[in-house]
């Protein structure tokens, strides 16, 4: 495959073996991955060799003289259709660097994604990430080429590129190391607990009192288990308040209903 401007590398190829997980996305919007692969936590992922990020245009995969990815569909209707040849061939060329990747769809139609799949894609070695665009993708490709649809939510994008972003970060925040302090990947929403997962308790910081409102006294008990035992029981109240699909409702939580 050839270089140019539209196809970039985070990193430097040779060293891409080292990688713990090997990311390629495939999107008609490149550019949109510039900032953030290169900011924050992913940024640092990247710098450190903890992730490799490569992000190819579909376009390139387009015949001349036009590059179009899109056509009309069959049966009518509204909006344009990816074209399968093209995007068939930058899913293979992204195989053949990628041999033992997972190939992702993102697409509303796909399942709903979740703390749980991502953590699941963290323990995966090798992910291909398709971004979507116009009213979808041929349904040839996605039955030869992809493995799992996912979504992020019922709500409809213009594109795949976002969905591709929140699959990423939600992801490699979850890799060894990635994190600084792994306590408060446990300490966080959507952890397992017996109640099922939980939201997270309130938190707060300096000052002790902010417009007229103190914090809570037991966070400056010193007490740590005083303090386990508030921060339990207030993610408990919170997620039957908020979430109350989440946990299992009207079970006992240190001797209090819930
Ligand atoms: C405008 S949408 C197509 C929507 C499609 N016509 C439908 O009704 O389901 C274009 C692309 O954005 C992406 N997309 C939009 N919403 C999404 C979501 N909730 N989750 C994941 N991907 C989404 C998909 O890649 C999709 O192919």
């Amino acid at each position: 495959m050839t270089g140019g401007h539209a196809v970039w590398w985070c990193h430097i190829a040779v060293f891409i073996s080292y990688f713990a997980v090997k990311i390629e996305v495939l999107t008609i919007f490149p550019e949109l991955f510039r900032d953030f692969s290169a900011s924050s936590l992913i940024g640092k992922a990247v710098e450190r060799g903890i992730i490799s990020l490569r992000v190819n245009d579909i376009r390139q995969f387009a015949a001349l003289p036009h590059h179009n990815v899109d056509d009309s569909p069959y049966g009518g209707g509204a909006g344009m259709v990816m074209k399968p040849e093209p995007l068939a061939s930058a899913i293979d060329d992204a195989k053949s660097r990628l041999t033992n990747a997972h190939r992702v769809l993102l697409s509303p139609s796909g399942k709903r994604f979740s703390q749980s799949k991502a953590l699941e894609l963290s323990q995966r070695p090798e992910i291909i990430l398709v971004c979507g665009r116009y009213e979808g993708v041929d349904q040839r490709v996605i039955d030869l080429c992809i493995d799992e649809e996912i979504s992020i939510g019922d709500y409809v994008l213009m594109g795949g590129e976002l969905p591709a972003m929140v699959l990423i970060e939600a992801s490699v925040r979850l890799i060894d190391t990635v994190i600084g302090n792994s306590d408060s990947l446990t300490h966080e929403s959507f952890n397992p607990s017996e109640y099922g997962p939980l939201l997270e308790a309130p938190q707060y910081t300096r000052p002790p009192e902010f417009r007229g409102m103190k914090i809570p006294e037991v966070l400056l008990s010193g007490n740590h288990q005083k303090i386990a035992a508030w921060r339990r029981e207030q993610a408990l109240l919170r997620t039957k308040e908020r979430r109350p699909d989440l946990c299992c409702a009207g079970k006992e939580c240190d001797g209090k209903k819930v």
